[in-house]
């Protein structure tokens, strides 16, 4: 299944040579274990930031796992300055502190946001803090260009729904449309809209998401709709169509890396070109955002209100009849806190069990912080805890990412070699959990 989300789970593999242990996985028949109880969006089980944006409850040890998910509010987020983003390694579930949370490259360039691509990476996202319950999100994007390089803007929800626009960038003159019901792949729900030069110039693309249908407007013109009453499901006696609260997810990734799915690289219109122009001339690939507008949709009965805090499911169904907007806190105290137990870790006398340790899985993804030695973990060599030190190219498939080694690989446990495709990640979050913990 989707596409998009690639670069989160498979950010920045520089460290995944840290850990030995197999991290849990996790799936709808799979649930995490206790210790590690909340599903990210990536498959992988783990506390702290795994219990936020992304936790899957059906995937999770139990249905209050993942922290609730603040509700939506009106909003221009004007990408004039990253002020209002945080790297996930930094984020503890408060709206207030951050409209953005994400992993990998963004940059400030004459007032926009830039998500940049560096050589070999995979490129970077950002998901907004708030969810919206159906409304209206537009964006002013400039696409990137170049065969394999994808573009994204599109809402996704914990459990999966998701409503996208993609660019490919071997193709800057459609982008394409989407949309997904709880992760369920279907690949004939795409559409094409022709807009002229997506690359050099600003379009805004709208998502109108009702109960009812999902309008797609590019400049104010609609593109295309879909209408809840064309989704029934007669073998599982629901709608097909996504209702449940999601986030504003922006990316730029690799859908042409040599070790994608050949499906993958064909759709994103070839193998990625690591000497392109745009590499030459930047030292990376790039998607322009100028502005996102977010307006909640009005209603005073569920589904779609957001009259409090935060939303959560009461049922692993999860369809709109689930969701509850309440007033529970969306917080963690620390990166070991889960739903189960947001406070946990609040006070500096946590002690560092190096057997706890190695179960726990902080945040998905990591980044970033020089994490020195690590109580209970071999510590990976200096060197590979830099920001932007390159990863090794990595593969979706499902929701797991699948990464090759990387080109100055410190790994020597040879043994461990193939959890660490599928783990560098959470490896690397481990570190970057203790390390936060260690400044807490
Ligand atoms: C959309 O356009 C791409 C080329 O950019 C093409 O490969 C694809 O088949 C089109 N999809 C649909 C549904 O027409
Ligand atoms: C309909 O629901 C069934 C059961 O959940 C699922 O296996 C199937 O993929 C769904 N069909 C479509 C077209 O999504
Ligand atoms: C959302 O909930 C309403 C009321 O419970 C229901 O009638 C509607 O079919 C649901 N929408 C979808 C898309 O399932
Ligand atoms: C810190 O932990 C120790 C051992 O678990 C305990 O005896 C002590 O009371 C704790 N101190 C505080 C301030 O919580």
């Amino acid at each position: 299944m989707v596409r998009s989300l690639l670069p989160l789970g498979a950010a920045l593999l520089g460290a995944s040579a840290v850990l030995a242990q197999d991290p849990p996985t996790c799936s709808l028949d799979k649930k995490c274990p206790k210790e590690a109880p909340c599903c990210s969006q990536y498959g992988q089980c783990g506390v702290g930031a795994f219990c936020l944006g992304g936790c899957d409850p059906r995937m999770s040890y139990s249905i209050d796992s993942c922290l609730p998910a603040p509700v939506c509010k009106d909003k221009v987020y004007k990408m004039d300055s990253l002020d209002r983003y945080k790297d996930i390694s930094q984020y503890m579930g408060d709206p207030d502190t951050a409209d953005w949370v994400g992993q990998g490259e963004p940059l400030l360039y004459n007032g926009n946001v830039l998500l940049t691509m560096p050589p070999k990476s995979v490129g970077t996202v950002l998901a907004s803090t708030r969810y919206m319950w159906y409304g209206n999100v537009k964006a002013r994007v400039k696409s990137s260009r170049g065969a394999g390089v994808v573009t994204a803007f599109i809402l996704y929800s914990d459990v999966k729904d998701e409503i996208d626009y993609e660019w490919v960038g071997a193709d800057l003159n459609t982008v394409q449309t989407n949309y997904y019901f709880q992760g369920i792949t279907d690949y004939g729900n795409s559409g094409n809209i022709s807009v002229p030069d997506t690359y050099n110039e600003f379009h805004e693309y709208e998502i109108q998401w009702t109960p009812d249908e999902i309008r797609w407007l590019v400049d104010g013109k609609l593109g295309r709709v879909k209408k809840k009453s064309e989704t029934w499901n007669a073998t599982a006696n629901q709608w097909n169509f996504p209702q449940t609260p999601s986030r504003v997810q922006l990316s730029i990734w690799p859908g042409g890396l040599e070790t994608n799915l050949e499906g993958t690289i064909n759709w994103a219109g070839g193998k990625v070109d690591w000497n392109h122009e745009e590499i030459r001339n930047y030292g990376y690939y790039f998607a322009t955002f100028a502005e996102v507008s977010v307006e909640c949709w009005k209603t005073d009965t569920p589904p779609g209100t957001n009259k409090g805090r935060t939303y959560w499911y009461t049922d692993a169904l999860a369809t709109n009849n689930t969701v509850v907007d309440g007033d529970k806190p969306s917080v963690i105290k620390s990166f070991l806190a889960t739903g189960l137990d947001p406070n946990k870790g609040a006070s500096k006398n946590v002690t560092l069990d190096p057997a706890q340790t190695s179960a726990v899985h902080a945040i998905p993804g990591g980044s970033v912080l020089a994490p020195g030695n690590i109580p209970g973990i071999d510590s990976p060599s200096s060197s590979s805890s830099t920001r932007s030190g390159p990863a090794p190219p990595c593969a979706t498939s499902g929701f797991s990412q699948a990464c090759g080694e990387a080109e100055d690989a410190t790994n020597t446990n040879n043994g461990a070699r193939s959890v660490d495709r599928t783990m560098g990640a959470s490896a690397f979050a481990v570190v970057v959990g203790f390390a936060a913990l260690l400044l807490l």
